[in-house]
């Protein structure tokens, strides 16, 4: 794919096109671009319907067939674990963990992209995988700085010792994963209420290397989203402060355990809050795929094998489906208002069945849980906050976007 001079002028070409073609057409010879709602659904289930995993690399070596896994139990696995984590006392351990993160920096005149990025880390690894020494955690969130670095366009450095250096992290973060799981399976580690877990037992069926591969998603998957997500709210709550002010009246009646027990319940306006900052500013910005099966889309056919990309930015600022979708306000998500989504396909922040996030609930809580440490908490101090700017990376991310935090 030819990428024009800059991000932001290639996803202002592909607004542009989408508006002029109806949310289906081809990017170039090789990639469709599918923007259209019912268009993208409609491929996400046919493309994804009967996945497996892949074979065993040592299989694959020895031309046999692995003990065949399909992707939906993996999600089973994953979705069954997160419900036991959907509990006060898991979300009161998200806010503690981002409480301790910011408080080390309180005072700092501090990058709050880095900020926002290392608190939700901080605050989900041990979701993903929990139990683990100083030392383990801090090659791991490495691991994870460091692919995040490369996709807000950050290079720490170039050239062949980078890729080295790279290579090693990473390599490094696979052993400690490794470790974890083989200690948990012979009993010399104790067994952990993590994503990671279920995999334990499934190691026999597995193998450790596709082991790895499923923890490693989930890992890849909180190390990129979720931060930028919280940096964009965090965004937009120094840009809107009379947003910021309202938030800060509905937490302020909130009693802090039933925030914990039930916050979509207890503070809807910050959940409408944070479901705008996903609508304004979903990441990752673009989803690259590939044809597993061949699909008539009507206006065109994508066959086996070639690329199509879908994009929840793409459909939450189209002007056909949402009303001002250029627009920040959270109450369009208020029951009957005529520029809320004009139907269920319109907003999609975490995807499509049945690749569809299995994080959505928990990244929600996280979010709020991080308004609910600005408001009560902090007070946020950002210079100029209205000449802050967006830049498209791998996600919307805000530039040049410094600032300080003091107790409140
Ligand atoms: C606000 C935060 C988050 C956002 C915006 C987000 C968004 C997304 C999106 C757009 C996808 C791709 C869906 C598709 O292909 O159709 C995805 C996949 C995924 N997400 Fe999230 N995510 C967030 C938080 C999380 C968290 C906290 C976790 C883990 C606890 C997580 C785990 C995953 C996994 C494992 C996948 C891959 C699912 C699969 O391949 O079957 N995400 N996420």
């Amino acid at each position: 794919m030819t990428t024009p001079h800059h991000p932001n002028d290639f996803l202002h070409d592909l607004r542009t096109r989408s508006a002029a073609e109806g949310g289906v057409f081809w990017i170039n010879d090789d990639l469709l671009a599918v923007f259209e709602p019912d268009a993208a659904r409609k491929v996400s289930a046919a493309n994804w319907q009967g996945l497996l995993m892949s074979d065993r690399f040592v299989d694959m070596i020895r031309r046999r067939r692995s003990t065949q896994v399909p992707w939906a139990h993996v999600r089973t696995e994953w979705r069954t674990k997160l419900h036991t984590l959907a509990t006060a006392e898991h979300h009161a351990g998200l806010i503690t963990r981002m409480q301790q993160t910011i408080d080390a920096h309180l005072g700092d005149d501090i990058d709050l992209v880095l900020l926002a990025q290392d608190a939700a880390v901080q605050a989900l690894l041990p979701i993903a995988l929990s139990g683990l020494t100083a030392r383990e955690t801090a090659w791991i969130v490495q691991d994870l700085n460091q692919k995040l670095t490369r996709l807000i366009d950050r290079p720490p450095g170039s050239g062949l010792r980078h890729q080295l250096h790279f290579g090693a992290v990473q390599f490094r973060a696979g052993l400690v994963v490794r470790r974890v799981l083989r200690e948990r399976a012979s009993g010399r580690r104790a067994r952990e209420c993590d994503l990671a877990d279920p995999f334990v037992d499934l190691l026999p069926a597995l193998g450790m290397d596709r082991a790895l591969d499923v923890v490693t998603a989930v890992l890849t998957a909180i190390g990129g989203p979720p931060g930028a997500a919280a940096a964009s709210t965090l965004y937009e709550l120094a840009r809107q402060p009379k947003w910021a002010h309202r938030l800060t009246v509905e937490l302020g009646k909130v009693d802090p355990d039933e925030f914990c027990a039930a916050p979509v319940k207890t503070a809807p306006l910050t959940h409408r809050f944070v479901k705008e900052v996903l609508r304004m500013w979903s990441p990752p910005l673009l989803l690259m795929r590939h044809a597993r099966t061949s699909f008539d889309l009507g206006s065109t056919t994508l066959e086996e094998g070639r690329g199509y990309v879908l994009s929840p930015h793409m459909i939450h600022r189209d002007h056909r489906f949402w009303r001002d979708a250029d627009t920040f306000d959270p109450d369009r998500f208020l029951p009957g208002t005529p520029h809320g989504p004009l139907g269920r396909g319109c907003y999609v922040p975490f995807g499509w069945a049945p690749k569809k996030c299995i994080g959505a609930d928990i990244g929600t809580v996280q979010l709020m849980a991080l308004c609910y440490l600005m408001c009560m908490r902090y007070q946020l101090l950002v210079p100029d906050a209205e000449r802050v700017t967006m830049a498209y990376r791998f996600a919307p991310v805000p530039q040049e976007f410094h600032g300080q935090l003091t107790l409140r």
